[in-house]
Parts: C-alpha cells; sequence; structure tokens
C-alpha cells in the first residue's frame, strides 16, 4: 500500500465546491488502485484572509512543503479586490508558487471529442486540438522589481512594474518546455515580444542556444500577438507552447475556450519536481478562478480541478495508472452526456457540480484496471 500526503488547497469562491469532487475522486480512485491519501485541509487566499489576516499563513505553505503534492482550487473574489497588495488574495497564491518554487507551468488545452459542439469555434477549426502551454510561473513581470506606486514630478500619481528574467530562469523553462515537446509532437513554438521588449530579446536568443541540446525537436518563434491571433484563426498549428509568465496567462485562458470552456482546463506547476529529476512537491490547480458570479449555485464545472487531480496523480506522484482512470472516467461521463452550464450543448444533460462529481465516481468505480 502506497501512501502520499495532500495538501489540499480549497480557496474562495468556487474553490471549495470544486475541490469537494476532487477529494472524492481522488480517494476513490486511490482506494481502486492501492494508494492511501492522507488529505490535510488548509486555509489559503481570501479565507485565509478573513481566518488569520494573511493569504497565504505560514503554516499553510509549511504543509504544502511538507507533503507529496498540493490540490488548489481557486482564490480571490470581490470583498478583498480593493485590498493593500500584500493583503490580496492573488499575493498568496504569487507566495505559494515562489515558495514552493515551481517554475514551470503546464496548461494542456485538448478539445475532446465529445465537447466539439461546445467549442465556440467551427468544427472543423477545432476538432482535434491538442496545445500544450508551458507558462514561466516564478518570474516576469510578475515578480519583477522594481513595482510600486509613487508620484512623479508633476505630481502625477504613477504605478510600476519590471518584466525581468535572467538568463537561467528562461533556460529552465526552455528545457522544460523542450523535454515536452519531445515526448509530444516535436513541435515548440516560443512565444515573445522580442520586437520590442529586452526581457524577450534574450528570451529569443536563450531559447534559441537552448534548442541545440534537442537536435529532434522543431523549433519556431512567435510574436504574442500574432499568437493570440493564430490561436483563434488556426490552432491546430500548435503543439507546444513556451511563453513567458503573463503572456501565458492570457493565451492559457484563450486557449481553454477552444476546449468549450476554462472550466475544463487543468495545470501542473512544477519546480523541483519530476521533470525536473529532483524532489519537492507540484501544485496543481484548475486554471479558472474562484467565479464569484457563480459561486455557491452548485454551477461550477469541477472536471478542471478532477484533471488536475489527474495531472497531481501523473507529475506528480508518477501513478500513471491512477492518473489514467481518472482521465478514462472524465471522459466516459461526458460520453453519457452529462453536461455543467458552461459546456452545455442541445441534446445533453444539464448537471450541477455535485451531480457531475458523482458520475464522474461512478465511472472511476466502473473502469476496468487500466491495461
Ligand atoms: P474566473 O476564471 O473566476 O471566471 C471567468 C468566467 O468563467 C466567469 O464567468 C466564471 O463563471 C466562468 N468560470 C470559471 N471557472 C468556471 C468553472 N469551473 N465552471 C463554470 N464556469 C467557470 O475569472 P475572473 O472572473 O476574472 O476572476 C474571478 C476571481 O478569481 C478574481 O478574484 C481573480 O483574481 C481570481 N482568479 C484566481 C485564479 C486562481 O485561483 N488560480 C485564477 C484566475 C482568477
Ligand atoms: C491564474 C490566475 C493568476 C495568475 C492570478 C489569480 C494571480 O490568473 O492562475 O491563471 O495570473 O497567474
Ligand atoms: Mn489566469
Amino acid at each position: 500500500q502506497k501512501r502520499y500526503s495532500i495538501t489540499l488547497l480549497p480557496g474562495d469562491g468556487i474553490g471549495p465546491e470544486v475541490i469537494s469532487v476532487a477529494k472524492d475522486v481522488l480517494k476513490l480512485t486511490g482506494s481502486l488502485e492501492g494508494i492511501e491519501f492522507n488529505f490535510q485541509e488548509m486555509p489559503m487566499g481570501g479565507s485565509a484572509l478573513d481566518l488569520v489576516g494573511v493569504p497565504l499563513p505560514d503554516e499553510t505553505l509549511a504543509a504544502a512543503k511538507n507533503s507529496d503534492a498540493v490540490l488548489l482550487g481557486a482564490i480571490g473574489g470581490y470583498k478583498w479586490d480593493n485590498n493593500a497588495k500584500h493583503l490580496k488574495p492573488e499575493t498568496g497564491l504569487l507566495q505559494i508558487r515562489e515558495g514552493l518554487k515551481v517554475f514551470a507551468n503546464l496548461r494542456p488545452a485538448t478539445v475532446l471529442p465529445q465537447l466539439v459542439e461546445a467549442s465556440t469555434l467551427k468544427r472543423e477549426v477545432a476538432e482535434g486540438v491538442d496545445v500544450m502551454v508551458v507558462r514561466e510561473l516564478t518570474g516576469g513581470i510578475y515578480f519583477g522589481k522594481p513595482r510600486g506606486f509613487r508620484t512623479d514630478e508633476n505630481g502625477e500619481e504613477v504605478g510600476f512594474n519590471t518584466e525581468v528574467y535572467a538568463a537561467y530562469e528562461i533556460d529552465r523553462i526552455a528545457r522544460v518546455a523542450f523535454e515536452t515537446a519531445r515526448k509530444r509532437q516535436g513541435r515548440l513554438c516560443s512565444v515573445d515580444k522580442a520586437n520590442v521588449l529586452e526581457a524577450s530579446m534574450l528570451w529569443r536568443r536563450r531559447v534559441t542556444a537552448i534548442a541545440e541540446e534537442y537536435p529532434d525537436v522543431e523549433l519556431s518563434h512567435m510574436y504574442v500577438d500574432n499568437a493570440a491571433m493564430q490561436l483563434v484563426r488556426n490552432p491546430k498549428q500548435f503543439d507546444t507552447i513556451v511563453t513567458n509568465n503573463i503572456f501565458g496567462d492570457i493565451l492559457s485562458d484563450e486557449a481553454s475556450m477552444i476546449t468549450g470552456s476554462i472550466g475544463m482546463l487543468p495545470s501542473a506547476s512544477l519546480g523541483s519536481s519530476v521533470l525536473t529529476k529532483s524532489r519537492g512537491p507540484g501544485l496543481f490547480e484548475p486554471i479558472h478562478g474562484s467565479a464569484p458570479d457563480i459561486a455557491g449555485q452548485d454551477k461550477a464545472n469541477p472536471l478542471a480541478t478532477i484533471l488536475s487531480a489527474a495531472m497531481l496523480l501523473k507529475y506528480g506522484l508518477e501513478e500513471e495508472d491512477a492518473a489514467r482512470r481518472i482521465e478514462n472516467a472524465v471522459l466516459d461521463t461526458l460520453n453519457k452526456g452529462l453536461r455543467t452550464g458552461d459546456i452545455y450543448s442541445t441534446g445533453t444533460k444539464l448537471v450541477g457540480c455535485k451531480e457531475m462529481g458523482e458520475a464522474v465516481l461512478r465511472s472511476v468505480d466502473s473502469q476496468v484496471h487500466a491495461a
């Protein structure tokens, strides 16, 4: 019997709703695959602010660091939107990414055959899309200094941030991206703004240099504005995309919509983890936020979080059979025609978050042991 400790960070809004479902899915999958999970729920984001006054309590980060993997729901909400920066839920999220040193964020956008109708793109454009966005997660403008507010010489209030990348940060995310592309179709597109930004000029130079270590991977470069356009024009041209923190944030939300809904997209954030062949817990979370507009109404799509749990098993724990069991259960549930509102199309059955979760549980249970 294998044992893992998992830190659960439900967070805010729909976070607790989707985490509760994903936890049950992990528990059942474990019991069927000979794995015992020891779950520890910790406060984070707005709920931690309300509880103890900070968005990432020391105890939460310590528990995360001491566990084998971390599963996060979502954080944020109107209530805390006007807080000072250090008291924002989002700051807690950046702190845990930094604290766990998870610099590589994998965001797969896969159009499932069952959901082609849910995509806003035409069938022939959406069908068969399978893009992996590799987003740099602990650098760039999110963390760059100097940053802040000041008053300029005209007495005008100014807000400022710095887009900054060191060569080593680019090299390590590039290597993760080349390794990822190598296991996929062998095509890597690096997205930057090297026609304008110095940080992007260095990015392009370093990615090109690292490419020499991967002669089997075909490297191309694209400016981010063009990439945003190409993603909706012809997404099938992309296999693996590597990009900086902020471009990856934006492009992955855009890519999610090709698949039908942001409620479908999982992610894995890795640092000292499997991909880099040293130990340390990965952070797994859906790419969506706390969806305050539908929170507490049992309307959230839990599949992005359930698929994040599958990524946790695959990338975080190397439990590939268990991961496949969850992925198959999701496909099976969609095959049965169940849909939450965000992926609903005529002829399918509209269900809530809980009912979708229960259906996935039944499918997890009925999967024959992954061959
Ligand atoms: P959002 O992703 O929360 O919501 C955008 C839209 O998508 C909303 O209409 C929402 O209802 C819908 N949506 C999102 N997830 C869904 C799901 N699982 N099922 C069905 N519909 C879903 O983005 P936002 O509205 O810009 O941000 C809301 C809050 O979440 C903000 O406080 C923001 O900072 C935070 N946020 C947190 C994370 C995170 O925790 N990783 C990510 C993004 C945004
Ligand atoms: C995401 C979110 C976060 C980000 C925010 C909430 C800090 O949008 O995980 O994509 O920008 O990384
Ligand atoms: Mn985002």
